[in-house]
C-alpha cells in the first residue's frame, strides 16, 4: 500500500454503514496498488471481472500500470476506449459500455473502474448504476475536477441531446481512489478550471480551505503548487464534498449548496454555446455574480467578496463577459436550468467565509444589473 495516504470517509445515511460508505483515499505513486486495494476491500471475492473504461489520453498514460495491478491481483480485465470529451457523453457510449460489459460477461459481482475524469467517471457510473440493475463501481479520478467533485457522491449520468445530465442516477462508488501524480499530465487550463470548484469549498464549507487559498502567490498551474499543497487541498475538498453528500446524499437541501456559482454559470455556458468558456471559468463568473448578489443584498460582507475575487484571479479564471453578450439570453437560460424548482430559481449566497444562504429572493434585474458591472 503507497505511504501518505489520507482517507475520507463517505458515510452515508449519517453513520458508517458498512454496505454504502465508501473511502476516498489519497496517495501518490497509489495507481499501482489499485488491485491489492481492491482485493482489500472484498472486490474479486466471487467473480474476478473486472472493465476499466477510460479514453484514448488517459488510458496511452495510465492504463498499463492500471491494468497491470489489477492482473496482479488476480483479476481478469478487460478495457474499453471510449473517445474522449464532453460530446461522447452521451447513450451512444453508454450502449459502448454495455457491449463491453456483454462481451467480458460481467455478472452481478463485477465491477466497472473509471479511469478518466467527470466525463468518463459519470457514464461509466450510469453504466455501473443499470448493468444488471447494479454492479461494483471504482473511481479512479484523474483530473483535478473528478478528484475534488465528480467521482464523489455518486451523481452518474450521460447528456440527452436536449441538456446536460438529463438522463442519470444517483449511485455509490465502493472507492474513489486518487493519485495526485496523474495531474502532472494534466492540460493547465483543465487544472485552472477546477481550481473554481476547488474555490467554491473554500468559499460554502471550509474558511480553512479559503484562508490557505489566499496565502498562494498562484493557483493556476500545478508547478505553482506545492504536492504538500495539493494533498491538503484534495483533502479538504473531499472532506467538505464527503460531509456534505454524507447528510444530503440526494439533494434534498443543503447538498444544492455545492451548486454555488452554477445557477449563472450553467446559463453562461449554453449561451456561448460552451464554446468561450469551460465549465470551471463559467463558474468563477457565476461566483462572481453569485458574491455581488450577495453584497447588494446586504447578506456578504463587501471585503470577503473581494477576497474571494483575488483568489480567483490567482487561479487566472475569468472575472469579465465579452461586452457584446446577452445579458436577456442568460437570465433566459437561469430559468430553464435543470436546478429550478416550480419555477423558482434558488441561488445559493455566501453569508461569510464558509457558509452560504439559499435564496430565492433574487431576481431577473438584481441577476442583470451585476452582469452588467462585469461586461469587458
Ligand atoms: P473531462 O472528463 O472531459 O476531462 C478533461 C480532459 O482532460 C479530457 O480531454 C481528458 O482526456 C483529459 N484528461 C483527463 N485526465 C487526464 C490526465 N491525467 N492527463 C492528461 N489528460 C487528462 O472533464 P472533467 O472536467 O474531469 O469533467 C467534466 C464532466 O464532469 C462534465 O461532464 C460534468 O457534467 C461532470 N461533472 C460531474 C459531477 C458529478 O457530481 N458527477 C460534478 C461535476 C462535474
Ligand atoms: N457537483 C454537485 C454535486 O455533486 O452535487
Amino acid at each position: 500500500m503507497p505511504d501518505h495516504c489520507a482517507t475520507v470517509t463517505v458515510a452515508l445515511n449519517g453513520e458508517v454503514n458498512e454496505n454504502r460508505s465508501y473511502d476516498i483515499a489519497i496517495a501518490s505513486h497509489s495507481l499501482k496498488s489499485l488491485g491489492e486495494k481492491l482485493v482489500e476491500i472484498g472486490l474479486g471475492k466471487k467473480s474476478k471481472k473486472v472493465l476499466i473504461v477510460s479514453n484514448p489520453v488517459i488510458y496511452k498514460h495510465y492504463g498499463e500500470i492500471v491494468q497491470t495491478s489489477l492482473n496482479k491481483a488476480g483479476f481478469d480485465v478487460a478495457h474499453l476506449i471510449l473517445p474522449a470529451g464532453e460530446r461522447f457523453k452521451t447513450a451512444n457510449s453508454l450502449q459502448k459500455i454495455y457491449d463491453a460489459a456483454l462481451d467480458h460477461r460481467l455478472e452481478r459481482s463485477s465491477a466497472i473502474i473509471a479511469l478518466g475524469g467527470g466525463v468518463i467517471g459519470d457514464m461509466s457510473g450510469y453504466a455501473a448504476a443499470t448493468w444488471l440493475r447494479g454492479i461494483d463501481l471504482v473511481q479512479v479520478p484523474t483530473t483535478l475536477l473528478a478528484m475534488v467533485d465528480s467521482a464523489i457522491g455518486g451523481k452518474t449520468g450521460i447528456n440527452h441531446p436536449q441538456g446536460k445530465n438529463l438522463i442519470g442516477a444517483f449511485y455509490q462508488p465502493r472507492l474513489v481512489w486518487v493519485d495526485p501524480e496523474v495531474l502532472k499530465t494534466l492540460p493547465a487550463r483543465e487544472f485552472r478550471s477546477a481550481m473554481a470548484e476547488v474555490i467554491k469549498y473554500g468559499v460554502i464549507w471550509d474558511r480553512e480551505l479559503f484562508d490557505l487559498l489566499a496565502n498562494c502567490d498562484r493557483l493556476d498551474q500545478l508547478r505553482y503548487v506545492s504536492s504538500e499543497l495539493l494533498q491538503t487541498i484534495l483533502y479538504r475538498c473531499a472532506k467538505a464534498k464527503a460531509d456534505v453528500v454524507s447528510k444530503d446524499e440526494k439533494e434534498g437541501n443543503l447538498r444544492a449548496i455545492l451548486n454555488y456559482g452554477h445557477t449563472v454559470g450553467h446559463a453562461i455556458e449554453s449561451v456561448t454555446h460552451y464554446r468561450l468558456f469551460n465549465h470551471g471559468e463559467a463558474i468563477a463568473l457565476g461566483m462572481v455574480i453569485a458574491g455581488a448578489i450577495a453584497v447588494d443584498l446586504g447578506l456578504w460582507s463587501a471585503e470577503e467578496q473581494a477576497q474571494q475575487n483575488v483568489i480567483i484571479a490567482k487561479a487566472h479564471l475569468p472575472q469579465t463577459l465579452p461586452a457584446d453578450i446577452d445579458l436577456d439570453a442568460i437570465v433566459a437560460a437561469m430559468s430553464s436550468d435543470k436546478k429550478v424548482e416550480v419555477g423558482q430559481v434558488r441561488f445559493i449566497l455566501p453569508t461569510a467565509i464558509g457558509s452560504v444562504a439559499l435564496s430565492d429572493r433574487v431576481t431577473s434585474d438584481i441577476v442583470k444589473q451585476n452582469l452588467r458591472k462585469i461586461l469587458a
